[in-house]
Formats: structure tokens, sequence, C-alpha cells
């Protein structure tokens, strides 16, 4: 079975209470539950969640050596800001997809550019918790 971790950045943890006219009324972990019942079974899933660069960062560099099938990443700020995110991702050798709940490009200016995704294989956005399920669908085949 393939096996994907799932990594949030900041403020994701604040989903459900953060900003509902953009993100819905769900939460991190109704999204996890949501993602995990679409895939019935078919993928095993790693889910890490943190507020800090570093720590994003730190996590990246040990799935380089845990055999996953891929890498799904929502650097939540960061992706607009983050060489060391952008930096780390490079030196993964699977998959990665970043994705965003909101489509960002409709939103402020500031959130278009996404520097971590030119690391990135593709990006999934705007659909909500579904932007995670197609995404790692996507690399079920
Ligand atoms: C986000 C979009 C980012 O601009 C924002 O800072 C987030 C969430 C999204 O999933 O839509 O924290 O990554």
């Amino acid at each position: 079975m393939k096996k994907f971790l799932i990594i949030n950045g900041p403020n994701l943890n604040m989903l459900g209470q953060r900003e509902p006219e953009v993100y819905g009324s769900e939460t991190l972990d109704d999204i996890k539950k949501f993602t995990e019942a679409k895939l019935q079974g078919q993928a095993a899933l790693e889910w890490f969640q943190t507020n800090l660069e570093g720590e994003l960062v730190n996590r990246i560099q040990q799935a380089h050596s845990q055999h996953y099938d891929a890498l799904i990443i929502n650097p939540g700020g960061y992706s607009h800001t983050s060489v060391a995110i952008h930096d780390a991702l490079k030196i993964l050798k699977i998959p990665v997809i970043e994705v965003h709940l909101s489509q960002v490009y409709k939103r402020e200016e500031f959130r278009h550019t996404l520097l971590t995704a030119k690391a990135a294989t593709a990006i999934m956005g705007g659909l909500g918790k579904q932007s995670y399920y197609i995404a790692i669908y996507s690399q079920l085949q």
C-alpha cells in the first residue's frame, strides 16, 4: 500500500475558527477524517502539523529517508515567503504536491507568489478539503 506524508504549516491547526468565510467551518481533524474516509483504506496517511518554519524543514528532511511515495504539503503562509522550505523540498526524490484550501490567485496580491510551489511537482488548490483528497488520489495509480 502506498504511504503518504501530509504536512500542514502555520495556522492550519486553527481551521474551524480561522476566517470561516475563507476556509469553512471544518477543523483539520475533520479534513483528516474526510480524506481517510474518501480513500477507503487505499493508502496509508501520516499527518504532521506545526506552526514553526524550522520544524517544517526538519520534517521534510526526515522524509528524505522514510520511504514515502509522495509528500503532500500545505505550507500555509510560508508558501509565499519560505526559501528554506523550498530548498528542503528540492532535496526530496518523491513527488511533492502543494495543496491550498483557498484559491490563492483570487485573494490578496501577496498570496499570488507561491515560492515553495517552485519546488513542487504539482499544485492543487481552491477546492477546500477536497484539495487534499484529490492530491493524494492523483498519486495512487
Ligand atoms: C492557505 C493559503 C495561504 O495564503 C494562507 O496563508 C494559509 C492557508 C490555503 O490553504 O488556502 O494559511 O495555504
